[in-house]
């Protein structure tokens, strides 16, 4: 089996061919960070066009580095939301001309699925698990049973934790992905300088917070001297910032292994993925890996290359859909809003 997948739900543009025995047969990814820089964020309009320029090349060489035709072609997947909508429509679209040109069936997929997918690509996991997801847009911890079984234990009730890094980031300066820059900075600093809050740490149910921490940083910034900060003061904030989304997952999570293992939902053998783009975060792997360590849990991160956008994961959330007799007609209309 052949999927072919299209990611275009935010900046990034990519397309990917994986097979039914989990090979990623050629890929392709663009990030447009540097058209989005000076704006300090994502500009939908700017990333829409900049996924109708480069998508169908990007398409054209990873079907050509893999040596596929479309009639090779078991499916074609896209991601068909969430996301910003102007994006998601250049995917769902491609993705259904190239459908009904080779005449094979088109897959819509949830972003999110995909995210939660991966680690069934990558590491071959089987289910159940409990999945902590967490990107710029979205931070959920899902007890995940199937495909297109998910529980959800608990949820942010403000912004995501990218989201946090990203304005935080935004607002010392460090600049767009604000992810990636936050924990540069933090490399050396010293994270307990700056009292910054733990949000929703030792309550009950398993929901996050961030908007407060944000906050706290804003007010360490204007205590600061003002103009640019001096480097020690930047690695202390971006230190004590990183540290306490940390804590404050790693608390989360724990509750929502407790809750999975009491309901008897976990199976043999007790698993933690940790998927999306903040995954990426070291000092947060680190920390999941430790409390998995702890309590006799299989801890599973991705590769970072598929924790953050890729097509890859829509390829393959694509495939297991297939497999299920899952396909979408040509009249889908793609989400802007999606939960899963
Ligand atoms: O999953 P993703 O690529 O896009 C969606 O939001 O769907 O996640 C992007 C988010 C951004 O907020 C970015 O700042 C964050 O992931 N991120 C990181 C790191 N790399 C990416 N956050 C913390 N540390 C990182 N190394
Ligand atoms: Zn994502």
């Amino acid at each position: 089996m052949i999927v072919l997948g299209l990611e275009t739900s935010c900046d990034e543009t990519a397309a990917a061919l994986v097979d039914g025995e989990r090979r990623i047969l050629a890929h392709r990814l663009l990030s447009q960070h540097d058209a989005h820089r000076p704006y300090g964020g994502v500009v939908p309009e700017i990333a829409a066009r900049a996924h109708l320029d480069h998508l169908d090349r990007l398409v054209g060489e990873t079907l050509d580095e893999a040596g596929v035709t479309l009639a090779d072609l078991d499916a074609v997947a896209a991601t068909g939301g969430p996301g910003l909508i102007g994006g998601v429509i250049v995917g769902v679209m491609t993705a259904k001309a190239l459908a009904l040109a080779g005449g094979r069936p088109f897959v819509a997929v949830n972003h999110l699925e995909a995210h939660a997918l991966t680690a069934r690509l990558s590491d071959d996991v089987a289910f159940p698990f409990l999945l902590l997801l967490v990107s710029g847009g979205h931070c959920q911890l899902l007890a995940v049973r199937g495909v297109g079984a998910y529980r959800r234990l608990g949820t942010t009730i403000d912004d995501a934790a990218g989201e946090c890094f990203d304005k935080v980031a935004k607002m010392m300066g460090l600049g767009h992905p604000g992810g990636p820059a936050l924990e540069r900075a933090a490399e050396g600093g010293d994270p307990d300088r700056f009292a910054l809050p733990r949000p929703m740490r030792g309550r009950p149910g398993c929901d996050v917070s961030f908007s407060g921490l944000k906050t706290a940083a804003r007010q360490v910034l204007d205590r600061l001297p003002p103009g640019p900060l001096s480097v020690r003061d930047r690695a202390d904030l971006a230190a004590g910032v990183q540290a306490a989304v940390a804590d404050v997952l790693e608390d989360r999570t724990g509750r929502a292994m407790t809750l999975m293992a009491a309901d008897g939902g976990t199976g043999d053998s007790p698993t933690l993925v940790v998927a999306g783009g903040v995954a990426a975060n070291r000092t947060l792997r680190a920390r999941l890996g430790g409390l998995c360590a702890a309590r006799g849990w299989t801890f599973v991160a991705p590769p970072l290359a598929l924790c953050t956008d890729n097509a890859a994961m829509v390829a393959w959330a694509g495939l297991e859909r297939l497999r299920l007799g899952l396909t979408d007609a040509l009249d889908f209309r793609p989400r802007p809003r999606w939960p899963l």
